[in-house]
């Protein structure tokens, strides 16, 4: 297993609406193990394919408390049928928007029809911080940020100031 490098915004992957995956083999099984090893090293609740520059519909999530053991949640091809309860608001980081937390309001009751790893049709019921974690997951495979749920002002300027750390950060790492 291996941790990719996280994309930070702005990136061009991080904007694109992934492909659905179509081969479910070896490779993409390698992919899914190397997404939980990244997201839990960040560490992450949830993670995009996008984010490690993969275009592809593939999200990890894992929701629960530290303390307890491992529930990773792995989605191929995830789609939304069904969102239900009240708009909650809550404050959302992003592990491609590093020290940022944006309060996003969404339906924290979600049902969601998706593929595992052997490419086997499932389709769950989210609630709480699961829902909203796999909403979030999904909007990145749409190219949708946490940003995008801000003011045109606030996202304008935490773009600035992400693309002003990157430039800052340049000399050392060529
Ligand atoms: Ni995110």
């Amino acid at each position: 297993m291996t941790i990719r490098p996280i994309l930070i915004a702005p990136h061009p992957t991080l904007r694109k609406k992934a492909t659905k995956v179509a081969t479910f083999d070896t490779e993409l099984q390698v992919l899914v193990e190397d997404m939980l090893e990244t997201m839990y090293d960040a560490p992450g609740i949830g993670l995009a394919a996008p984010q490690i520059g993969i275009s592809q519909q593939i999200l990890v999530m894992d929701c629960s408390d530290q303390a307890e053991a491992q529930n990773p949640v792995i989605m191929i091809n995830p789609h939304v049928r069904e969102k239900s309860g009240e708009l909650e608001p809550y404050d959302e980081g992003c592990l491609s928007l590093p020290e940022y937390e944006i309060t996003v309001e969404r339906q924290c009751r979600a049902t969601i029809d998706y593929q595992d790893v052997q490419g086997h049709a499932h389709s769950t019921t989210f609630e709480g911080l699961e829902a909203r974690c796999a909403l979030h997951e999904i909007d990145h495979l749409n190219g949708v940020m946490i940003i995008d749920y801000t003011s045109q002002l606030s996202r304008s300027r935490i773009l600035r100031e992400l693309r002003k750390k990157k430039t800052q950060e340049k000399p050392n790492n060529a």
